[in-house]
């Protein structure tokens, strides 16, 4: 995708130095487009954990290269899987929720077990560089899966422009390119379907408001930012045709956690019969898990995010403090949708219902390695 007319991924090496990646700072965006080298397996953690790198897919990439640099720094230490294992587990420590992260990291680890030490390296990264390059495509994919839904409702409405919500910043800043509920929409606005999307703001920390808007304003898609507290009051006055959120766990059965403020959505389209549907990666699928609320780990960050605001103050990126200082906050990163309000999950694989039976029409591989 591109700013200001150039072309970006989220993450990529930095040319002619093999063992340096860089990623876009989404702290400072969208004021400002600053690029941060990432070396030292403390480098990939920070990024992870404060969010110099968020969303699912994004996440999973930056950890399979910590891992790259995991291997690289442990071959200068005497007990070396001791070694390694230890930066791993830090890696692993970063976020909870998302799945991405865990199956990247034992996908490189898998990868390169069996080989000597001296190959690991090499072989690690090229194991994370085709993770990248599935992650870009399934994201492609689930444009085309998900664009004939958006086409639809175009058509039901005569040509008029499809109005559709999405939560948080699941487009391609939060993926390697084109994003997961944002695909289908960047495919529809190139294919000349008129669409407009209401951007929830995503408090605390505005991936909406920051991101997601920036994103669409980059490639010309019409879009309003609206509060998070919005929604329900446009969708009963049928100003929403369609909801798209992306995900960073789905449970075998369908249950989905995503940015806190997911659910309530989830809610809203439920009573006012608007089509909500999560964009779903096969990355981002727990095949182990069954139950969302009871079963995933829901992160808990720092109120600070919640006390403060970070914006804006002229040419300098501020931070306010919006609440009495004694006042206690609360600040989960997460909520569970359960199945029952997801209207489908769009897969690159194709569209599906949230449930077992809908995911393994789609994943039959998947059923040998049924749960109990
Ligand atoms: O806390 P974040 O910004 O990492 O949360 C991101 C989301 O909730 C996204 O919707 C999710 O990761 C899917 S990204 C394609």
């Amino acid at each position: 995708m591109k700013i200001h007319n150039r072309h970006y991924r989220s993450i990529w090496r930095k040319s002619e130095e093999p063992g340096i990646w860089q990623v876009l700072d989404q702290r400072r965006l969208p004021f400002e487009v600053a690029a941060v080298d990432l070396e030292t397996v403390q480098d990939f953690e920070w990024a992870i954990r404060d969010m110099v790198v968020r969303g699912a897919p994004l996440i999973g990439a930056t950890a399979a290269y910590g891992v790259c640099a995991a291997i690289r720094e442990a071959q200068d230490d005497r007990d070396f899987d001791g070694k390694l294992a230890w930066y791993v587990e830090r890696l692993r420590a970063t976020r909870p929720t998302a799945v991405d992260l865990f199956k990247a990291v034992d996908r490189v680890l898998e990868g390169v077990k069996s080989l000597p030490d001296y190959e690991k390296w090499t072989a690690a990264v090229r194991i994370a560089d085709a993770l990248v390059e599935e992650s870009a495509a399934q994201c492609r994919a689930i444009g085309e899966t998900g664009l004939p839904l958006i086409r639809e409702i175009n058509r039901k409405k005569g040509g008029e422009p499809v109005n559709i919500l999405t939560h948080c910043n699941a487009g391609w800043l939060a993926c390697i390119d084109y994003g997961t509920a944002t695909a289908p929409i960047y495919l529809a606005h190139d294919a000349g379907i008129p669409v407009h999307v209401w951007v929830d703001e995503t408090r605390p920390r505005n991936q909406g408001a920051g991101l997601t808007a920036f994103e669409l304003g980059q490639h010309g898609v019409p879009h309003t930012v609206i509060t998070d507290n919005a929604g329900g009051l446009l969708m009963q006055k049928g100003l929403v045709d369609l909801a798209i959120v992306g995900t960073d766990r789905t449970t075998r059965e369908g249950d989905v956690a995503n940015k806190i403020g997911t659910y309530l959505k989830a809610l809203a389209a439920f009573d006012n019969e608007v089509p909500f549907y999560v964009a779903a990666p096969s990355t981002s699928i727990d095949w182990e898990i069954r139950d969302g609320l009871a079963e995933i780990s829901i992160e808990e960050r720092s109120e600070d995010e919640v006390r403060f605001v970070v914006g804006l103050d002229g040419t300098a990126i501020r931070r306010v403090e919006i609440m009495p200082a004694d006042s206690p906050a609360l600040n989960y990163g997460f909520d569970i949708t359960p199945a029952k309000l997801v209207t489908g999950l769009i897969t690159e694989r194709g569209i599906c219902a949230a449930s077992e039976d809908g995911l393994l029409s789609l994943y039959p591989e998947m059923a040998a390695d049924a749960i109990v």
